[in-house]
């Protein structure tokens, strides 16, 4: 299903842009006049188009309800739309999800890469000239790809050999290796970004930082992990969509790009954190001190201690730099997520309660009636 027709100028193609990163994404260019945009989805649970409702009427705005593993679909709109770029955000992408049910990550993951990728191959083989010359695929991915760190570990940098330790990281491991194959065997202009834990508005409150704001909100349990000292390196979600713009514009062809906030917390240190501004950004709650809600869970299984990532090649060869702290990312997150109570609503009924229940209603250290 398609609405509406674009304005005029070259756009770009998006898949899953009606997630988390890739809605935030869309909003931004949209915001920053960088031209049309085409937004394939399959509006997946973690997709929401109510997300785009500020650009939906926009003539530089057009959405296809689609599944980028349909090849004749994809193929039709690189034909018709002719964009100048693909950014590709879709995928399955919690890691909790991948362990309980791998089959949807190995589909949309792999198999949807591949299928893009053989797509983007043939348009961009059709292109002559400046168009030729100008198509890039930027392929969105994940630090998992790197595996685990011990403490002392230095940060993964873009030569750290790839150990990945989940299902949902082995399949994204698996679209990067494609990716550099067609650069390589076939010539594609692709980039690969491996990005770290993203945080900030329009995130689906199964990870991490939204889902401790939603359940301390309604007084449930916040479950955190085994003892909680897994590491992880956060990146406010808009430092990472400029990122992207900066690695589209300026990054070169057949590279990859870590991006990384430099914020390193234990994920102990981000409830506690995220407990003390609720205390003070809802004052008036019954629930204060929210940090008594904390609940150690049983542990994810095979779950990566520590993530950091080396974001000097991005910064030194392209010149972006991450505008936000963690801490001032992390108030306005909160205050969005406070502020934005109904979205919150909207996204967690139905299936969302089904997963909560698969997800901790059998973890030892949470009653089953505490899920609900
Ligand atoms: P998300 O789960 O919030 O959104 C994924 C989007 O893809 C949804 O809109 C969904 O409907 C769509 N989608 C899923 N399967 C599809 C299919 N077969 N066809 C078309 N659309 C489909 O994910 P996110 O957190 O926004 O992550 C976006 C990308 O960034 C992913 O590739 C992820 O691996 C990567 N990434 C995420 C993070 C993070 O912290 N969230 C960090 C690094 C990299
Ligand atoms: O590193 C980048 C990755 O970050 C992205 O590629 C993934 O798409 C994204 O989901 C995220 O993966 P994580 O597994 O790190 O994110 P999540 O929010 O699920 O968990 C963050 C940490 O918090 C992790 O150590 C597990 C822990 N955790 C998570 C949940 C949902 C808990 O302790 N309790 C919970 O209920």
């Amino acid at each position: 299903m398609e609405t509406k027709q674009k304005d005029a100028g070259t756009p770009i193609l998006v898949t899953g842009g009606a997630g988390f990163i890739g809605s935030n994404f869309v909003l931004e260019w949209l915001a920053a006049g960088k031209g049309p945009v085409v937004n394939l989805d399959k509006l997946t649970y973690a997709g929401n188009h109510e997300n785009l409702v500020t650009v939906e009427e926009s003539p530089a705005y057009t959405f296809i309800h689609g599944d980028i593993c349909d090849a004749a679909l994809v193929k039709g709109l690189l034909e018709k739309h002719r964009p100048r770029a693909v950014v590709h955000f879709a995928a399955e992408s919690h890691v909790d999800r991948s362990i309980h049910g791998p089959e949807a990550f190995l589909r949309t993951n792999i198999d949807g890469t591949f299928t893009l990728l053989q797509a983007a191959r043939a348009y961009f083989g059709s292109l002559t000239g400046e168009e030729r010359d100008g198509f890039r695929f930027l392929h969105v991915s994940t630090d998992e790809v790197y595996g685990t760190l011990e403490p002392e570990d230095p940060a993964f940098h873009e030569e750290t050999p790839y150990a990945p330790n989940s299902p949902y990281a082995a399949s994204k491991a698996a679209s990067d290796h494609l990716v550099r194959a067609w650069v390589h065997t076939y010539g594609l202009p692709a980039m690969i970004t491996n990005c770290s834990n993203n945080y900030g508005p329009y995130q689906f409150p199964e990870k991490l930082i939204p889902l401790m704001i939603a359940n301390a909100r309604k007084g449930k349990p916040l479950p955190v992990y085994g003892d909680g000292q897994q590491v992880r390196d956060w990146l406010y979600v808009t430092d990472h969509c400029r990122a992207l713009m900066t690695v589209l514009e300026r990054g070169q062809v057949g590279e990859t790009y870590n991006v990384g906030g430099g914020n390193q917390r234990s994920n102990l240190e981000v409830v506690t954190t995220l407990c003390a501004l609720l205390d003070e950004l809802s004052p008036e709650s019954p629930l204060k001190p929210h940090k008594q809600l904390i609940t150690y869970v049983a542990d994810r299984p095979g779950h990566d201690r520590r993530y950091a990532i080396d974001a000097r090649k991005l910064e030194g060869e392209l010149g972006w730099r991450a505008q936000e702290s963690f801490e001032t990312g992390l108030r306005k997150t909160v205050e969005w997520y406070l502020a934005n109570t109904a979205w919150v609503g909207s996204v967690t009924s139905g299936a969302y309660q089904q997963w909560v229940k698969q997800n901790y209603g059998t973890r030892e250290g949470i009653a089953a009636e505490e899920t609900r």
